[in-house]
Formats: structure tokens, C-alpha cells, sequence
């Protein structure tokens, strides 16, 4: 078995998978790369005196926009609580109130304050260091520092998985592979995605001939960090959720108190704002010096950006974020092709729907991850002997793809950019294939003509309701 990508999915799988031996693909020491250790926010989950899973299944189908899969809601958000339990008996340290018990904070569409977090805005490193800790001490796990360039297959599902390292290629012989390779956000100009985030195990799947599914639907963060680098520092929802206010250069207040909308609404209304001329700031002043202890890791971003958010308002601007779509998988990460597993948010189980509720992911990763690490060990193995030396696919470039991604599938989309674009990526993919999975995404987004959730069509007459 192999896993490709080390990151909360896929370091949670290999050790669901034990004591079967996994072979887990990651390029450079485990968790380089990876988004989930850049996780500020948090973890989702019903565990507070007053909540309860119905109530977070609620708000999920809510921010979901009608387009979640009400099983896999139910299944994922149901397993939250017991999740929090293993994961503490795995050495995650969440954050504690003053009477001890586990401090839960509130974000965006919430109706109950339920994110777990870790050292303040520190939720995803930590996780990653328990789990890290946990994977190197098990037998059962070969790491391997390489990445995927190809999945293998025959005539009876996946063979296997063409590696590289460096230059040197070689062939893993697999019948059973779990894609656990992370988002897109690296197909786009503005992002808050580790920069080699550009969407490989798509590409993988796809030119394996396993089915992608919702790939229109790109979740944007309303407030990345407004600064010159890339990518973009993130600026956690969870700052709104301790009173943070979205204000203008004129000090306006615009969101007319809907700044913990669903992520969809808040990131259009800032996009908006930002295209009539504005300049868009997080105003965190009421918090003071809680701000800090709060929030230490934001701090130290906006310090080295020069900024004090105790006394100055924090630029922002929308970035993207998060994709809901992904490879199309069954309740065990099953995909369509035999023998090809997919977790965390690479996956496409139906959980987000539209646009994922925050905090979310982080629970998904962890829950799915595990589920597939289970079904892959249960999965029938079967002898394969994939060609020594197959032929590599050309490396995918993001350079070229960035602007047009970022003009035509940003936050607001039209037929006229989006069928731009396509002819543009159709004319790069046979040499590209990031080109390739941004004309797909194109495609999809062109097929879907009216706005939904984070699909925002400028050319539906209903956007601008929805935008308000
Ligand atoms: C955040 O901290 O705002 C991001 C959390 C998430 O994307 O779920």
C-alpha cells in the first residue's frame, strides 16, 4: 500500500492502516508542504455543554448551499466528538480554558462556538507534530521522500506509483494507492496554500481515469493578509470570531454585521468592496492586548509586516483558499478507479457541498484519512507487475496559469472569461498538466450557469442577491 502525501489525511490513514505495512510518499521531511500544518482556525467539533451533532450537521448543510451529500454529513460530523478523544490519546495538546476543560472558539456560520484549537492560532502544527510523532514510532510505516509522477494501472485497477526523486525515477509496484496530496490554491496568484499546493493529485487521478467531481467550487478566504509576498498569510476567521470587525479605509463598518457570514458571502462582500475602489482592513483593535496571547502566530506575521493589530487595523484581501471539489470517493475514500483511495482535500466526499463550513476540513482530513487507511488495508491486495520503466508525464507548471485562474476563476466568474480561459488552458495542457486541470475546472465552472456558493456567476442575475 502506498500513501502519498504526509499531511493529516495521510499520516492518520497510515496509522488506521496498521500493522499493515504502508509506504507514505512525502517530498521532503514529513510534513513539508503540507496546508494542515499551516491551520490556524481550528477543528470543528460538537463536544460543548449546549451543542450537539445535529445542530453542527445543521450549520454544515447550511454553509453547503443545498449541495452537500446529507449521508456523508451525517457520517463525518457524527464521528467528531469520538475523533477529539483519539486525538488527544494521541498527544494533540488543544488549548484549555481556565476551569481546564477543552477552550472551543467560534467561527463563521457557526451556531455554537466549537473549533478546538491549539497554541492560539497554532491548531494544525500541533495536530501535525502529535501525528508526526506517533507515524515515525510505528513499524508499520516506510517514509519515503519522493514524489508521485504517475499512478499505474492495468486492467484491473491501480499497479502501482512512478516516483521520482531528483532525477532518479523508479516504479513502486501497489495494488492499493491513497491520494493525500492537498488543494489547488497554487493554481491561483492570491492564496493562502503552500506554494507546491497546485492540485497534483488531481492530475494524478485524472490520467489514471479516475472520476473528478465539483471542481467549481473553490472556496476564497476573505482576509489573507494584503502584503507582497506569496503566498498570502492568513488572518484567521477565528479573529472575527473573537469580535474582529471588516472595516474600510474610511473606518466604514459595510458588512452591516454579517462579518461571520458564511465564508462565501463575507469573501464577495469583500471582493466587491475591494473592486468599487476600496481598501479592505480587519479592524482587531477591541481585542487589545488579548490579541497576542490570542493569536501569537498572527501576531508574529503582522509584526514582521510592521503591523501592531492592537492599534492598527490588518489589510485583507480575499485569496483562495480551499477546494470542496476533488477526486469523487464513497464513504471508505474509495474512487472510481480499482484500488485508487483519496482523503482529506484532494477528496471529494460531498461533506462541503458548495462551500465548506470552517473548521471543517481539518475534521474531514482526519476522519476520512482514517476511514481509507482502514478500506485500503481491508481491500483485496492482488500481485502487479507494472512495466519497469513507463513513460513520465511532462512536469506541471503553475507559472503560466496563475493570472488567468486568478481574472476568470476567482471570486466572480462570467461565460465570456471562463470560456477565455479554457481556450487558453486547452492550448497549454498537451504540454501542461495543470493546464489540463485548470480546463477542466473551466469547463465545469462554464456548465454551471447559475451562482451557487462559492460559484459566484456574475452573468446570474441572482448574484448580486447573493452577494449582499
Ligand atoms: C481560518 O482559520 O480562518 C481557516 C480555517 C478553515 O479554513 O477552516
Amino acid at each position: 500500500m502506498i500513501i502519498i502525501g504526509g499531511g493529516v489525511a495521510g499520516l492518520m490513514a497510515a496509522l488506521a492502516a496498521a500493522p499493515h505495512p504502508v509506504t507514505l510518499l512525502n517530498a521532503g521531511a514529513l510534513g513539508t508542504g503540507a496546508a494542515s500544518a499551516w491551520s490556524q482556525g481550528g477543528l470543528a467539533a460538537a463536544i460543548g455543554a449546549d451543542d450537539d451533532t445535529s445542530l453542527h450537521v445543521a450549520d454544515t448543510l447550511a454553509a453547503g448551499a443545498g449541495l452537500c451529500d446529507a449521508a456523508a454529513v451525517a457520517r463525518i460530523i457524527g464521528a467528531g466528538p469520538a475523533l477529539i478523544e483519539r486525538l488527544l490519546a494521541l498527544g494533540v495538546r488543544f488549548d484549555r480554558n481556565a476551569q481546564g476543560a477543552l477552550a472551543l472558539g467560534l467561527e463563521a456560520a457557526h451556531a455554537r462556538p466549537r473549533i478546538l484549537h491549539a497554541r492560539g492560532d497554532q491548531t494544525g502544527a500541533e495536530i501535525m507534530r502529535a501525528l508526526i510523532e506517533a507515524v515515525r514510532a510505528a513499524p508499520s510505516v516506510t517514509i519515503l521522500d519522493a514524489t508521485a509522477r504517475r499512478i499505474l494501472t492495468d486492467d484491473a485497477g491501480v499497479s502501482g506509483v512512478l516516483a521520482a526523486r531528483g532525477d532518479e525515477m523508479f516504479v513502486l509496484p501497489a495494488s492499493r494507492v491513497l491520494l493525500a496530496t492537498g488543494g489547488i490554491g497554487g493554481l491561483f496568484r492570491y492564496s493562502t496554500n503552500p506554494p507546491g499546493a497546485i492540485g497534483q493529485g488531481l492530475m494524478l487521478a485524472a490520467e489514471a481515469g479516475a472520476q473528478l467531481r465539483d471542481l467549481e467550487f473553490i472556496q476564497f478566504h476573505p482576509t489573507a493578509l494584503d502584503v507582497a509576498r506569496a503566498p498570502l498569510p492568513l488572518i484567521s476567521e477565528a479573529v472575527r470570531g473573537e469580535g474582529a470587525r471588516l472595516i474600510d479605509e474610511t473606518g466604514a463598518y459595510f458588512m452591516n454585521g454579517a462579518d461571520l457570514a458564511p465564508r462565501d458571502v463575507v469573501a464577495r462582500a469583500v471582493f466587491a468592496h475591494v473592486q468599487a475602489g476600496h481598501e479592505v482592513f480587519l479592524d482587531a483593535r477591541p481585542l487589545e492586548a488579548r490579541f497576542a496571547v490570542r493569536f501569537p502566530a498572527i501576531s508574529a506575521i503582522c509584526a514582521e509586516a510592521g503591523l501592531n493589530p492592537a492599534c492598527q487595523p490588518i489589510p485583507v484581501r480575499p485569496a483562495a483558499h480551499y477546494h470542496m471539489g476533488g477526486v469523487a470517493v464513497d464513504a471508505h475514500g474509495q474512487s472510481s478507479l480499482a484500488g485508487l483511495f483519496a482523503a482529506g482535500e484532494v477528496a471529494c466526499t460531498g461533506l462541503h457541498g458548495a462551500n465548506r463550513l470552517a473548521s471543517n476540513s481539518l475534521l474531514e482530513a482526519a476522519i476520512c484519512g482514517e476511514a481509507a487507511g482502514r478500506a485500503m488495508a481491508a481491500y483485496e491486495s492482488r500481485a502487479v507487475r507494472p512495466a519497469s520503466d513507463p513513460p513520465s508525464p511532462p512536469m506541471p507548471d503553475a507559472t503560466p496559469l496563475r493570472a488567468l485562474m486568478s481574472a476568470h476563476l476567482g471570486v466572480l466568474r462570467d461565460a465570456q472569461g471562463l470560456a477565455a480561459a479554457a481556450v487558453r488552458f486547452a492550448a497549454l495542457a498537451p504540454h501542461n498538466p495543470a493546464a489540463g486541470l485548470c480546463l477542466r475546472i473551466a469547463e465545469q465552472a462554464l456548465a454551471r450557469t447559475a451562482s451557487v456558493g462559492a460559484h459566484a456567476r456574475a452573468d446570474d442575475p441572482d448574484v448580486t442577491q447573493k452577494a449582499a
